[in-house]
């Protein structure tokens, strides 16, 4: 009986231990910088030491921001063992040394990869590879990776995100397992326990409102994140797609709502400008520490639409301390004044009913105490502006 018993006692231990994600990593979302949104293949290593150097000089590594995340084309192909080689020209160092600088400064590296043979850029992708891949990166001190879909040749999502999840677990190095399945097959519904975060929609692209083939400006991914805020939790995150601020294509207020909206959906703050570069104006958006801290809220709760008219949303996120933040986002071009009353508020999800006077209110953009719910609120509000309110119990 016994030998009977202990093969199979070893076979459950087995099964538990390469069957999860790493608990306990992104308990608020991931904040970081990634490469393709402002350089697409024009990755090398003296670029990404600069954005890690940029990370602490500009002070947004005090703000939270921490990994440093190489996208697509950083990978050549594979050696007679089926190694994954870096580009021997744009990395001459390796990736292991890059990692160490990274780490050096106090940050963490991230690194890409693909489901499919290749990547969406036509480089060697994970396929075959997913153990031999994770145990290099963790050889190398990857502590992110993001894992893209393309070339899947239907594969079954779930299965093949699976797959990888449980060579990083093997190679057991914490790493921050990011799905870019682009939201094709639903992953908020499977992916909680697979992944940390997971894309929801298709490519971001630096402008508000654009629609292309697989371009999408904030505003239209912001419309797709209205039912998915019920998925989203400690540890396990709806991802929009990293941020545009700081690319050209939006006005000051338009990068500001982008920014705001991003961390009342509690999204990954991954950025995707030069930060080597950028404006004061871009700086001021990316450190403000009182929207990054509702992004970071220990809560960790999606904000959820309350109502949209005529090109005006109101949106809600619950706080930790029994506090709410409310965004009222101007979608429209033009100047608006908003004028509602606390008394058409039910207690749908506030813990009493603001129009009892129970909530004290004030403006984040103007650093101010605005009164109480106990009056009507009115916003002005120029054209893609938008207001931060944070309301706190009296
Ligand atoms: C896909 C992803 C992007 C980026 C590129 C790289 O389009 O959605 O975020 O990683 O691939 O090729």
């Amino acid at each position: 009986m016994k030998k009977i018993i202990l093969p199979a006692v070893i076979l459950f231990l087995n099964v538990n231990l390469f069957s999860q994600k790493f608990e306990n990593l992104a308990m608020t979302p991931p904040m970081g910088w990634n490469s393709w949104n402002k350089f697409g293949c024009d990755v090398s290593e003296t670029m990404i030491k600069r954005m890690a150097d940029a990370m602490v000089q500009s002070g947004l590594a005090n703000a939270g921001y921490q990994y440093i995340i190489i996208d697509d084309c950083w990978q050549t192909g594979r050696d007679a063992q089926g190694n994954i080689l870096a580009d021997p020209v744009r990395f001459p160092s390796g990736i292991k040394a890059l990692a160490e600088y990274v780490h050096s400064k106090g940050l963490k590296f991230g690194i890409y990869s693909c489901v499919g043979e290749k990547t969406c850029a036509g480089r060697p992708g994970g396929r075959g590879h997913e153990y031999q891949d994770a145990l290099m990166y963790a050889s190398w001190g990857v502590d992110y990776l993001k894992y893209d879909f393309c070339f899947h040749e239907k594969l079954n999502a779930e299965a093949a995100y699976q797959t990888m999840r449980d060579a990083l677990y093997a190679a057991k190095r914490p790493i921050i397992f990011s799905i870019c399945e682009w939201g094709s097959n639903q992953p908020w519904l499977w992916a909680k326990d697979i992944g940390h975060l997971w894309r929801t929609t298709k490519d971001i692209y630096p402008c508000t409102n654009c629609d292309g083939d697989f371009k999408f400006g904030w505003l239209n991914i912001l419309e797709e994140q209205v039912p998915l805020w019920k998925y989203a939790g400690p540890g396990h995150w709806n991802d929009p797609d990293m941020l545009e601020v700081g690319n050209e294509g939006m006005n000051f207020l338009e990068s500001r709502s982008h920014f705001t909206m991003w961390c009342m959906l509690a999204a990954p703050l991954i950025l995707g400008n030069d930060l080597s570069t950028m404006s004061q104006e871009t700086l001021s958006i990316l450190s403000n520490e009182e929207v990054i801290g509702l992004n970071q809220d220990p809560l960790g709760k999606q904000a959820y639409r309350y109502l949209t008219n005529e090109g005006v949303d109101i949106w809600v996120k619950p706080l930790s301390k029994q506090r709410y933040a409310i965004a009222i986002l101007n979608k429209t071009k033009d100047s608006i004044t908003y004028e509602f009353s606390w008394k058409w508020w039910g207690k749908c999800f506030f813990a009493e009913s603001p129009q009892d006077g129970a909530y004290q209110i004030y403006n984040v953009f103007e650093k101010k105490k605005m009164g109480t719910t106990e009056v009507p609120y009115k916003a002005i509000l120029e054209g893609r502006d938008v207001t931060l309110l944070i309301m706190s119990k009296m």
